[in-house]
């Protein structure tokens, strides 16, 4: 039985003090849940997060990570230093670093090795654009953009990733998948992990992203390939937050 995990990616916001007034809000509200919860947050927050959030159950991460362990990459920040702030996760490949910073398949395959490699759990984002779905592409996007990172993956290591279905006809839209376009992703995207590693796929969690809010919560991890989800804009409020874990 695969534990369901809801991830709230706060994308670029927040401040000091919303931040505080947020992560105190999800701490407090957090009771009763049958899910594991997170928060990927600016860089500059981690900080912040490891200061808040040590010693209660809610985990931190970035939204990015360098492909680089060290050097003269100005900008970057790399898999060891999202570690020592405590870091447990990190997105690799959100839709939105490959849209407007060109993040290739084969880059976020070398995202998702550093992290582990720093051991991070990578959190790696798939998803088809409207233009794709509509052209009948759906499958073989999704399956490119995991194929590039199970290439890179030795078998054992597949076990240790997260995989994320977003697709950004859903992202930030209202308009979220059905549960069974999203279940239909999901069960395709386990058969492409089964490919390297049958046992992996059977625990590999999956979690759904798009517009996912406390009202469509529900029916969305309900699904049997649906392990949880990825919560950009409802993850801004702690009440909409705590909805959907407590939808789980
Ligand atoms: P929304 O929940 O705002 O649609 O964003 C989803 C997302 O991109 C999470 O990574």
């Amino acid at each position: 039985m695969r534990h369901k995990l809801v991830i709230g990616n706060w994308k670029m916001n927040g401040n000091r003090a919303a931040n505080t007034a947020l992560l105190s809000g999800i701490v407090a509200g957090l009771n009763d849940f049958g899910a594991d919860c997170a928060v990927c947050v600016p860089a500059p927050y981690l900080a912040q997060c490891q200061a808040e959030l040590a010693g209660t159950p809610v985990a931190w991460g970035g939204q990015d990570v360098s492909i680089h362990a060290d050097g003269a990459y100005t900008g970057e920040v790399s898999a060891a230093m999202l570690r020592d702030f405590g870091a447990t996760y990190v997105l690799c490949g959100h839709s939105e670093r490959r849209a407007y910073h060109h993040e290739s398949n084969e880059l976020v395959a070398q995202k998702t090795v550093a992290a582990l490699a720093a051991g991070l759990t990578p959190v790696v984002c798939v998803g088809e654009s409207l233009a794709q779905r509509e052209a009948g592409q759906t499958e073989d996007v999704i399956c490119g953009q995991l194929q590039a990172v199970l290439d890179a993956l030795p078998a054992d290591d597949v076990a240790k990733i997260i995989l994320a279905y977003e697709p950004v006809w859903a992202i930030g839209t209202g308009q979220t998948a059905t549960p069974q376009i999203a279940q239909d992703a999901h069960g395709f995207l386990r058969n492409c992990v089964a490919s390297k590693n049958a046992a992996a796929a059977a625990t590999v969690q999956i979690l759904y992203g798009g517009s996912m809010k406390p009202e469509n919560a529900k029916e969305l991890m309900a699904q049997p390939d649906i392990d949880g989800g990825l919560i950009g804009g409802a993850a801004l409020k702690s009440t909409d937050f705590l909805g959907i874990i407590q939808a789980v």
